[in-house]
């Protein structure tokens, strides 16, 4: 396990990078990017520097707008996917360079007399002071503000001002926008031969007048297109430029020494996935007259609004590990902001702020992050589901194109519903997306008892999804007659096509019997889903019958059939530099021959179901799967660290938390720059709620089984319940449970039941 000192000052509410680093560059860009779920941006420096594909990407994104590469490969087979989908970085209208009687400022060069660059988890936003001495001896200060509204869809802002020190002269402002981008596919995406390379989208309107520029363009294949804009308030007088892929306005203000030129510019972006095309051009002048009219103050207040909203029900607070505590805050900041939350958008594996995973949906999403959203922010993760519900027609596609007559099979990655995974045997084979879904969905409907949201929804992805498990295996003579999915992946990524992962069979089985008690629920509700009693009788069968592999000698659940037969890893017969990067020195073959797994797999399924096994039992796999366990994904530490927990391995949970914590502020995989690592920042809130404090379901109801770790005061933190928000605090002192809210709330603690009545009402257990 890597430890290393942290990288930013550590404070509980902000980060600060406290000095300009070139070679931090890239890495530092993800850090400060920002998002509203459908646009995204990388922080980058608005005054701009054309960095190279090693140090800087320059990136701007809207959630769901991708472009498609024909797939080509060496031998095709029956069902691989033809087209790519990777998500395209958009033109770039954020930037302003920034001129001092014709000079530039360019921290690269000159002299920096001080720097401060912050995000404030709290406000939402980025800023940055700089005082600096140009190459003739002029000095400045600049000072920036930079937002993606949560509260608006299609915009971002930032406001610039710059404040001579020594000197009275013109400050010119030179408004950007360049539409000649590309991604940086070699660097971000290194495995993928197919692109997109080169610049993806076509020109079809630029222009510019009335302090805004316009620009919309269609991408070459996917047919997409989209436009951005931007507004600018500035007292000067403008000069406009247009050329076919860029425009620029200049503002040259006079200013005196120690008074400031001031620039706020207001940027708008939207595409054809929202609206018609001829409409893009009106909407968006539409969003900028609004901003315009309300102001760059009102934005920011709209922020602090939404991000209030979001830290009363989400935040933990850590109390005595201040470190902890801020990379908590991190990794909850940037799952909050990196979510669809349109209903027609997911979430990437990096969110929205790189190119990583060519901006992806994973099973990440349902298995990580929507924990968070079910049980702190429900509606947002409605929206994300609802994107799952609106892809079936793709998935029922796939089912098909994969032999199963009936049923919906997910993509395990996509952005637009289709699979896109073009390596099946780490893709499309990973048949648990649809336990994964499923499982999120009955976890959101037991959280919320949204009953709506299961009859129209919810409970028709559980019966398509169910389809495809009951079709899937079959009941094996030689286990029993039990029920055997044969040919799948599990979550390990180490271990591929395998016969009966636990992980799997055991999502599928929640799946069946979570398709059978939604029908149960809704009765003549889910009439239109037309399901028989013969259908139902069979899921039954298949899910009493599932098969879980079992090793009577070691008293463990297996990850597969075969994972005792492979051969045992030998760490040391691969030299240290390749240790991590087996894929990348090691044929695949070689790697699913040995008896080791990349991430936590069996052991999850037993973290998800923990009340269906005994602590001895769960114990003795949690000994078993460290032992085998590289963590070579970042979506391992924390599922570890919660059953950690659950098998009283407090130390141990304690040390996976503080890798999973400070993993992405503390770059320990060192390719943050790519974007950041959305499952394992989720996977800490977890590990805090479903992993100290033990929260689970237990027969619907939820059950909780604090603990407090060593070296800690006390944590609390806030969950939503069927309505109710109960606040739970932590400390030597005890566990207190109280309720926030009017609406009743009835849990139990370890075996005893409570229920809460009336706000402020409050229950004590010693810990
Ligand atoms: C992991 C997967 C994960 C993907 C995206 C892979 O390295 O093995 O489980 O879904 O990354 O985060």
């Amino acid at each position: 396990m890597k430890f290393q000192a942290p990288i930013y000052p550590v404070e509980s509410w902000s980060i600060t990078e406290t000095e300009f680093s070139e070679k931090l560059n890239y890495r530092n860009e993800t850090t400060f990017a920002l998002s509203n779920g459908y646009l995204g941006t990388r922080g980058t420096f608005v005054e701009g520097y054309d960095f190279d594909v090693d140090t800087g990407l320059e990136g701007n994104f809207i959630n769901g707008f991708y472009e498609s590469e024909h797939v080509r490969y060496g031998e095709w087979n029956y069902g691989f996917p033809t087209m790519s989908q990777s998500l395209l970085n958009l033109p770039d209208c954020k930037r302003v360079e920034i001129y001092m009687d014709g000079e530039r400022f360019d921290l690269r060069r000159g002299r920096i007399l001080s720097y401060g660059r912050t995000l404030h988890m709290n406000q939402g936003i980025v800023t940055r002071e700089v005082e600096w001495e140009s190459d003739s001896g002029k000095q400045v200060r600049f000072c920036s503000c930079q937002l993606v509204c949560l509260s608006r869809k299609n915009l971002m802002a930032l406001k610039l001002s710059v404040t001579p020190l020594n000197f009275s002269g013109n400050i010119k402002f030179v408004s950007k926008l360049d539409a000649d981008v590309e991604n940086h596919t070699r660097k971000t995406n290194p495995l993928v031969d197919y692109g997109p390379f080169g610049r993806c989208i076509n020109p079809d309107v630029i222009g510019s007048k009335d302090h805004r520029f316009f620009y919309q363009g269609t991408t070459r294949n996917s047919g997409l297109t989209m436009a951005c804009a931007a507004a600018h308030r500035c007292n000067g007088e403008a000069v406009y430029d247009v050329g076919e892929l860029g425009a620029c306005i200049t503002y040259t203000i006079p200013v005196e020494v120690n008074s400031n030129a001031e620039l706020t510019k207001y940027i708008a972006y939207s595409s054809s996935l929202d609206m018609p095309i001829e409409k893009l051009e009106g909407f968006l002048m539409s969003v900028l007259d609004t901003a315009e009219a309300d102001g760059f103050a009102v934005l920011l207040n709209e922020q602090k609004v939404a991000m209030d909203d979001f830290w009363q029900a989400a935040d933990i607070q850590i109390d005595g590990d201040e470190a902890l505590q801020q990379g908590l805050r991190f990794n909850l900041f940037h799952i909050m902001q990196s979510a669809g939350r349109d209903g027609k958008t997911g979430m990437g594996a990096k969110g929205l702020s790189g190119e990583g995973y060519e901006g992806h949906y994973f099973w990440d999403t349902e298995m990580y992050v929507l924990p968070v959203f079910i049980w702190t922010n429900p509606e947002l993760a409605k929206q994300l589901l609802l994107y799952r519900y609106h892809t079936l027609p793709q998935a029922r596609e796939r089912a098909k194109v994969l032999g199963h007559p009936i049923g919906a099979l997910y993509p395990w990655r996509t952005i637009n519903g289709e699979e896109a995974s073009t390596y099946f045997p780490l893709g499309t084979a990973q048949y648990h997306i649809n336990g994964d879904i499923a499982y999120a969905v009955w976890q959101y409907y037991e959280a919320t008892g949204d009953y709506a949201f299961l009859r129209d929804y919810g409970a028709e992805m559980l019966v398509e999804t169910a389809r495809v498990f009951a079709d899937v295996g079959g009941f094996a003579e030689c286990r029993g007659g039990k029920y055997c999915i044969c040919a799948v992946t599990g979550p390990d990524e180490y271990n591929a096509i395998v016969d009966n992962n636990l992980y799997t069979n055991l999502l599928a089985q929640e799946n069946l019997y979570a398709a059978l008690r939604s029908l149960e629920i809704l009765g003549a509700d889910a009439d239109r889903l037309n399901i028989t009693v013969e259908e139902k009788a069979f899921w039954k069968k298949v899910a009493d019958n599932m098969y879980l592999p079992y090793d009577e000698k070691l008293g463990v659940y297996l990850q597969d059939d075969g994972f005792m037969m492979r051969k045992p890893y030998d760490e040391n017969s691969i030299p240290e530099d390749k240790r991590h990067l087996l894929y990348e020195n090691y044929h695949p073959l070689f790697v699913y021959r040995q008896r080791m797994s990349k991430q936590a797999d069996a052991i999850y399924g037993l973290q998800l179901l923990s009340d269906r096994f005994t602590n001895e039992e769960l114990l003795r796999n949690y000994e078993f799967y460290q032992t085998v366990t590289l963590h070579h994904s970042s979506l391992s530490t924390s599922i570890f660290g919660m059953l950690a927990c659950r098998v009283g391995k407090v130390e141990d949970a304690c040390r996976y938390f503080s890798e999973s914590a400070r993993m992405d502020l503390d770059d320990y995989h060192e390719n943050f720059y790519a974007g950041i690592h959305a499952a394992n920042m989720a996977g800490t809130w977890q590990s805090i709620v479903f992993g100290f404090a033990g929260l689970r379901r237990v027969n619907g109801v939820p059950e909780f089984a604090p603990i407090l770790p060593e070296g800690w005061k006390g944590y609390a933190f806030s969950i939503r319940y069927q309505g109710s928000l109960l606040k739970v605090y932590v400390s030597s002192n005890g566990a207190v449970f109280t309720l926030e809210n009017e609406k009743p709330i009835t849990f139990c603690i370890r075996d005893h039941k409570v229920t809460l009545k009336e706000k402020g009402d409050t229950c004590h257990e010693t810990v």
